[in-house]
């Protein structure tokens, strides 16, 4: 089932960097995750485009959308580089801060009650972490040091039967950076992972066996 018309009309309100056709599958996935009544994790949240799909997903289930990110950007989102939106750097910091702008997106979606949003470093907040997942959708830093600890700090965390989504795979170096690329061969390379779907750069794996 897809979105509500409401969900979707503020998920293309909302900034970020998600078509709609990646939406709706992401939206798909979560929807079947969320049948395992746990909780669905996003590495990534910037200004929540994606968290309110998860968040639609958890809400009907009546599970918790968590999403995590420190909201300072990533590499390509810094100033001068190609994903830079001068309107989310706080001016008093000096920096970039996602956070007021994600609060807003979800009060105006009505789906604050379903997501908790933990900010921080995604290591960091993989370590302390102790709920088995029923989703982990992986969209944070796309450098292998970032894709890498994502996958590690969270996959172990995915119930079987569970959904790893990966945005932003690119097999051709000419479409896009390979971290992600690398982490999704990871997957499929463990022997825990089977492919369920592929719509343009977002692929969504079903963990089947144990390991990472
Ligand atoms: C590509 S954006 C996420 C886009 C979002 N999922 C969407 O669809 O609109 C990547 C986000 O990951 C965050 N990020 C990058 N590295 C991180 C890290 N190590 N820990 C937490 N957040 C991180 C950045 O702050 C940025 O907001």
């Amino acid at each position: 089932m897809a979105p509500k018309p409401e969900t979707l009309a503020a998920f293309e309100a909302a900034k970020g960097f998600m078509p709609l056709d990646e939406g709706l599958a992401l939206h798909a996935a979560a929807r079947e995750a969320a049948a395992l009544r746990m909780p669905l994790l996003e590495v990534g949240t910037y200004c929540g485009r994606s968290t309110i799909l998860l968040a639609d997903a958890a809400r009907e289930a009546g599970v918790t959308a968590v999403t995590v990110d420190h909201h300072r950007g990533s590499e390509e989102q810094q100033p001068g580089w190609e994903y830079h939106d001068a309107s989310v750097v706080d001016p008093v910091v000096g920096r970039m801060d996602t956070l007021p702008t994600f609060r807003r997106t979800l009060h105006q979606a009505g789906l604050e009650e379903h997501v908790l949003a933990l900010v921080g470093r995604s290591p960091q907040a993989a370590a302390v972490w102790g709920t088995p997942l029923g989703l982990v959708f992986i969209d944070g830093g796309h450098t292998d040091e970032h894709a890498t600890a994502d996958y590690e700090g969270w996959v172990p965390h995915l119930a079987e039967g569970g959904l790893l989504v990966i945005h932003d795979v690119f097999a051709d170096p000419a479409d896009g950076g390979q971290a992600p690329y690398r982490v999704y061969r990871r997957a499929l390379g463990s022997g825990a992972f089977t492919e369920v779907s592929v719509t343009r750069s977002l692929h969504v794996l079903r963990r089947t066996g144990l390991g990472i």
